[in-house]
C-alpha cells in the first residue's frame, strides 16, 4: 500500500529542496558503507549520491513503476553499477532483504506514512549492528513549499521516539538541521 500524501511533484520542483550530496554527508553516510537501502527512491535524488559515495551496493526500492524507471535509468546514465533498483511494496511485503544485511538505510520524506514503527521495524531487521538509519523529514512548519499536511507531519522529536522504540539509539543528541526545509536524525542499531 502506497502511503499516504507520498506523491511527488515534477523531478525539477522537488530537486530544488535538497543538497543531496551534502545531506547525505551530514546524515553520516561515509565511503566506507557496503549496502544501503533507499527506502521509496523517487526520483532517486538520494540513490545516486548514495551510490557515487559508497562501495557497496545501493538497494533504491518503490512502488510507482515511474520512479523505479527515473531511478535506474539514471543509475545507467551515470555509468553505475552499484544501484539495485526494485520495483516493491515495502509496506505490505518488507524489503525482501536478508536479515543483517545492510550498513545504512534511508527514510527520506517518508515518516509520515500510516504505521511508521512497522517501517522502522523492518529498518532494524535488515540492519548489520552498528549499522544506521538516516531519517529526514520536512521541518514542522506549514510555510514549507512541499510536505505533508500538518496534521500527519511529525516532528522531529517524534520520529526519534519512534525510532528509540523499536531499539534504535541516537548518535548525535540534538537533530540535524538540513536547511531550507528539512531536518534529520542518525539512529543507530546497537
Ligand atoms: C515523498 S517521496 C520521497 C522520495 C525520496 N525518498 C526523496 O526523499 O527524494 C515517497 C516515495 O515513497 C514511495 N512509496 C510510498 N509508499 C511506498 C510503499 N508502500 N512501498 C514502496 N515505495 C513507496 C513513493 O512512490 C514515493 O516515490
Amino acid at each position: 500500500m502506497k502511503t499516504r500524501e507520498s506523491g511527488m511533484p515534477d523531478e525539477s520542483m522537488w530537486s530544488g529542496f535538497f543538497s543531496p550530496a551534502e545531506t547525505l554527508t551530514k546524515l553520516g553516510l561515509t565511503a566506507s558503507c557496503g549496502a544501503v537501502v533507499d527506502f521509496g527512491c523517487g526520483y532517486g535524488t538520494f540513490t545516486i549520491p548514495a551510490a557515487r559515495l559508497v562501495r557497496g551496493t545501493v538497494h533504491a526500492l518503490d512502488i510507482e513503476a515511474d520512479m523505479v524507471d527515473a531511478t535506474r535509468r539514471k543509475a545507467e546514465d551515470a555509468g553505475l553499477s552499484n544501484v539495485r533498483v526494485v520495483r516493491r511494496d515495502f509496506v505490505a511485503d518488507g524489503t525482501g532483504l536478508p536479515d543483517g544485511s545492510a550498513d545504512y538505510a534511508m527514510l527520506f520524506n517518508l515518516l509520515h506514512c500510516e504505521q511508521p514503527e512497522v517501517l522502522l521495524r523492518e529498518v532494524w531487521r535488515i540492519l548489520l549492528p552498528g549499522g544506521r538509519v538516516g531519517i529526514m523529514h520536512w521541518n514542522h512548519d506549514p510555510s514549507t513549499p512541499r510536505g505533508p499536511s500538518m496534521d500527519i507531519r511529525p516532528r522531529p522529536e517524534q520520529c526519534r521516539e519512534w525510532a528509540e522504540r523499536v531499539g534504535f539509539i541516537h548518535q548525535v543528541s540534538d537533530k540535524i538541521e538540513l536547511p531550507p526545509y528539512h531536518y534529520g536524525w542518525v539512529m543507530e542499531k546497537p
